[in-house]
């Protein structure tokens, strides 16, 4: 297949998106028209201004513009337009699932309650369900870099949120704060029944991954780039099937890669790891789910099977149920 065709096959097949950061795929148009509606005062003048500030040489760089992006949230309508714009995106790439993260104490800090921000966000993702025929997760994410006690006091806000958080995860800066500090407060949602994630080895070590392995005992691992520098983690990797969500142009614009053509996602998959194509932040990082495939098939040699195959673990590794799975061909 050429170039050409392997990108209309992406196209075409039904994917899940499971690593996405809702306030992440803000695009600076709704960030204006937001921080208008609100009265807010942004310290850009202009959308392209906006878009020439995204240079990014670490992590770090990039969540000091994210966090900040984010201050013209403030009402539930905002959370819904930011959800709605985002599903009616994907729905024009093929995405028929998707599995979101929100930042809870970056919206909470801000004086912005739990409850404006879960019923917008899952007031859209329902609608989408209904009009876009989109099936959802959502999946409350903890800041690591704030403290373990943070953690737990956003964990009891949410206890009456529980019949629609599905899991946890864990974001922001990694290295400096390893899953180890969140050990209590993921048992504690283990119990609860909710499911469990964890970014690790985006910049941090594969100890890192191994700590979200054994300690937080989460289900995927969110990057999981740096796990390829342990042999005997990948082979638990493989021999688990724990799925890795990888986001190619994240680590592009987030210099964690120098060039698409060095991602690690076909290595990955010729070792039998459970790997998967996301797109992070979108917003901030040049592309939805298919800019990101797009670049793959541009940058490395892939195959049909290739393709395939990353289109199946998208589901694979997702949290759907087997009724609603829809990685099974649909009998025309
Ligand atoms: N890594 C860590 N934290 C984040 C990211 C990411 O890629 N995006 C939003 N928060
Ligand atoms: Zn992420």
């Amino acid at each position: 297949m050429t170039k050409s065709e392997l990108k209309a096959l992406a196209l075409s097949l039904p994917k899940a998106e499971l690593h996405l950061h809702i306030e992440g795929s803000l695009e600076p148009e709704l960030m204006f028209t937001l921080a208008k509606r609100n009265g807010i005062r942004l310290s850009y003048a202009s959308v392209e201004e906006i878009r020439q500030a995204y240079q990014f040489q670490n992590l770090q760089e990039f969540l000091d513009l994210y966090y900040q992006g984010m201050s013209v949230l403030q009402t539930e309508q905002d959370f819904y337009d930011l959800t709605w714009a985002y599903l009616q995106r994907i729905h024009q790439e093929g995405v028929v699932h998707t599995e979101i993260f929100f930042d809870p104490q970056g919206h909470l800090e801000r004086g912005i309650s739990l409850e404006t921000q879960i019923q917008g966000i899952h007031k859209a993702l329902v609608n989408g369900r209904s009009e876009l025929g989109i099936s959802f997760k959502l999946i409350m994410s903890f800041l690591r870099h704030l403290s373990e006690q943070s953690a737990f006091e956003t964990l009891a806000l949410a206890m009456p949120w529980l019949s629609v958080i599905d899991g946890v995860g864990l974001d922001s800066s990694e290295v400096g704060h390893p899953p180890e500090k969140f050990t209590r407060v993921f048992a504690k949602c283990r119990e609860l029944g909710l499911r469990v994630t964890a970014h690790a080895g985006e910049e941090g070590p594969p100890e890192y991954v191994w700590q979200a392995l054994d300690l937080l005992k989460v289900q995927r691992i969110d990057h999981g780039n740096r796990a390829l520098e342990d042999s005997a983690l990948v082979a638990w990797l493989v021999e688990e099937q724990i799925p890795l969500t990888m986001c190619p142009l994240s680590n592009l614009k987030l210099c964690v890669i120098k060039d698409v053509a060095d991602h690690p996602i076909l290595r990955s998959l010729e070792m039998g790891l459970l790997v998967t194509v996301n797109s992070d932040d979108p917003a901030y990082f040049g592309g939805y789910m298919m800019d990101n495939f797009n670049a793959l098939i541009d940058a490395l040699p892939l195959t049909e099977d290739h393709v395939r195959q990353l289109a199946k673990n998208s589901f694979v590794g997702s949290w759907l149920s087997a009724e609603t799975d829809h990685s099974k061909p649909n009998p025309k």
